[in-house]
């Protein structure tokens, strides 16, 4: 049974063409694989006044891009164009490098509106850092979700209630998006080699801490559960699945992935093993050599 070992709360910071997103602290410090989760909004644009992410390279890693709210256009250098709406859902590994723009959809930019979602950068193990570029998109309509017993659930990579994904990731890689009524409970499995978080991004969970006393105390010293509130990013021990429970409508998301255990030098869009190769990305960037 995992339970919560950390807390880390969210703080604001602006992003890209100055984007308003809300960032556990210490980023840098936040669990492998994962090098940044941003929930992006939510933030209500007037006409014109939409922002996004004009041209900017990346090499090393790769980005997950999921709206929840708003629409966007994207392009990049592997020839890549399309947009994205609410429900959708764009993994992009950067790999040797890859150079895109995210920026509001023209006709959104026009009307204005409502936009929120999250860009999670997930790290590649040096042995993939140099990987050809690689693209993938997985429209609403084709996303895997389920419903059960007022539980609901995309699942963007891994599985959840026996639901799987159909994005290929090189890594194994959980991240699903659950709404959950007030009431209900969630035993989600988390495969013991795979580190865990859940960022709650809506109304607050509980989560099941079922250590017998003759482990360790407990962190927080609250007895057999852990609240997690709105705006809050739990660390999870380890362990084999997790018991959600919630006391009022709420919505959030489950990560995991494997700990690299490899050196992480980033620098702006790029992160790599060395300083060396942080180099090399900048150099091989100005000279043209990430566009193919
Ligand atoms: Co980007």
């Amino acid at each position: 049974m995992r339970s919560v070992v950390e807390i880390v709360p969210t703080h604001v910071v602006r992003e890209g063409g100055g984007f308003k997103v809300r960032r556990p602290f210490n980023m840098g410090k936040v669990l492998s694989p994962f090098l940044l989760i941003d929930e992006m909004g939510p933030v209500d644009y007037g006409p014109g006044e939409a922002v996004g992410a004009p041209w900017h390279p990346h090499r090393g890693f790769e980005t997950v891009t999921y709206l929840l709210d708003g629409r966007m256009r994207h392009e990049d250098s592997e020839g890549n164009t399309g947009e994205l709406n609410p429900g959708d859902v764009q993994w992009m590994t950067a790999g040797r490098g890859i150079i895109h723009c995210e920026e509001p959809h023209d006709e959104f930019f026009k009307t204005g509106g409502k936009t929120h979602g999250f860009q999670i950068w997930v790290n590649l193990p040096a042995a993939n850092k140099m990987m050809e570029p690689r693209y993938q998109e997985v429209p609403e309509s084709e996303s895997p979700t389920i419903q059960l017993d007022g539980v609901w659930a995309r699942v963007i990579a891994g599985e959840c209630l026996g639901e799987s994904s159909n994005i290929d990731t090189v890594i194994p890689i959980t991240l699903i998006h659950v709404k959950m009524e007030k009431g209900t409970k969630l035993v989600q499995k988390i495969e013991s080699d795979l580190n865990g978080m859940i960022y709650v991004f809506d109304g607050g969970i509980l989560i099941e801490n079922k250590m017998s006393v003759r482990t360790r105390p407990l962190p927080f010293g609250l007895g057999t559960r852990q609240a997690i509130q709105n705006g809050e990013l739990a660390i999870l021990s380890e362990g084999e699945e997790i018991t959600i429970q919630c006391t009022s409508r709420s919505e959030f998301l489950i990560l995991a992935g494997p700990e690299l255990n490899e050196p992480v030098e980033r620098y702006g869009p790029f992160v790599m093993n060395t300083r060396e190769e942080i180099h090399q990305a900048f150099s091989d960037f100005q000279n043209g050599r990430f566009a193919s």
